[in-house]
């Protein structure tokens, strides 16, 4: 069953999710090859929790506070997100380490909070078009890996998925090629593999995205050890969304 995840990050009001939800949830027909998550905005969680309340169609969100309560203006904690029906937080997107100064060590903090509220992590991690350049895509996993799994037992590692989103591949139409997201992937099960066992090297959930659309959907799905997508402005319009989960 792949995993398939929309990412809308700060897109859609209320109204239009609703809109979105209507018209996707009626037409999705749920089947064997797919689990589709929606990651929304927080203002669109409680609408799509009631939308989708006969659906398997799961609900994520786009961040989570370190803290578990208080005086955090602005912050949206673990628990709220639990009973907002949020199963599953996008943590370490790039946009947020590089827009929002996000630090391996906040998001470290970030994954521990959402594990203890019983969330489920997906984990982004990739390297800039100059890491890419030198050949540092190892090097640069690697850190962003064990920094960010740091002090976890290794029976939790079955609530993350890690999400291989190179930084040049997001927004730019330029997807990472087959090939490139093989070794990306063999790298990171390497890690896993390095820090905690054999078995969590093979069992860890790895995920692409970066520039998916309708024309590459089908090849990178097909890459050995792959076991989802992450999918950003393909995901906001449900008739485009929609026939790339009929292309797995
Ligand atoms: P795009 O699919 O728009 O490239 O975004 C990918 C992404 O950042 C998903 O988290």
């Amino acid at each position: 069953m792949k995993k398939i995840i929309a990412n809308f990050k700060m897109n859609q009001t209320q109204s239009e999710t609703k809109r979105y939800l209507m018209s996707f949830a009626s037409r999705f027909k749920q089947n064997d090859k797919v689990e589709v998550t929606l990651c929304l905005p927080f203002t669109n969680l409680a609408i799509a929790d009631l939308l989708l309340q006969n659906t398997q169609i799961k609900l994520g969100a786009q961040n989570i506070s370190e803290f578990d309560s208080g005086s955090y203006t602005g912050e949206v904690s673990g628990s709220m997100l639990k009973e907002a029906g949020v199963e599953m937080v996008i943590i370490g997107h790039s946009e947020r380490r590089q827009k929002f100064k996000e630090s391996n060590k906040l998001i470290n903090r970030k994954i521990k909070a959402a594990l203890k509220n019983g969330l489920g992590v997906i984990l982004c991690v990739g390297e800039s078009l100059a890491e890419k350049n030198t050949l540092k895509t190892l090097e640069s996993l690697r850190f962003q890996i064990e920094e960010a799994l740091k002090g976890l037992y290794e029976n939790e590692l079955e609530k993350i998925i890690i999400a291989y989103e190179p930084i040049w591949a997001i927004g730019t139409g330029k997807n990472a090629t087959a090939r490139e997201v093989e070794y990306a992937v063999k790298v990171i099960r390497k890690v896993i593999e390095d820090d905690f066992s054999a078995k969590a090297g093979k069992d860890i959930n790895i995920i692409y995205g970066g520039s998916l659309n309708v024309r590459n959907i089908s090849t990178i799905m097909r890459v050995k050890g792959i076991d989802g997508a992450l999918v950003g402005g393909a995901s906001l319009d449900e008739n485009v969304f929609l026939n790339m989960i009929g292309l797995i």
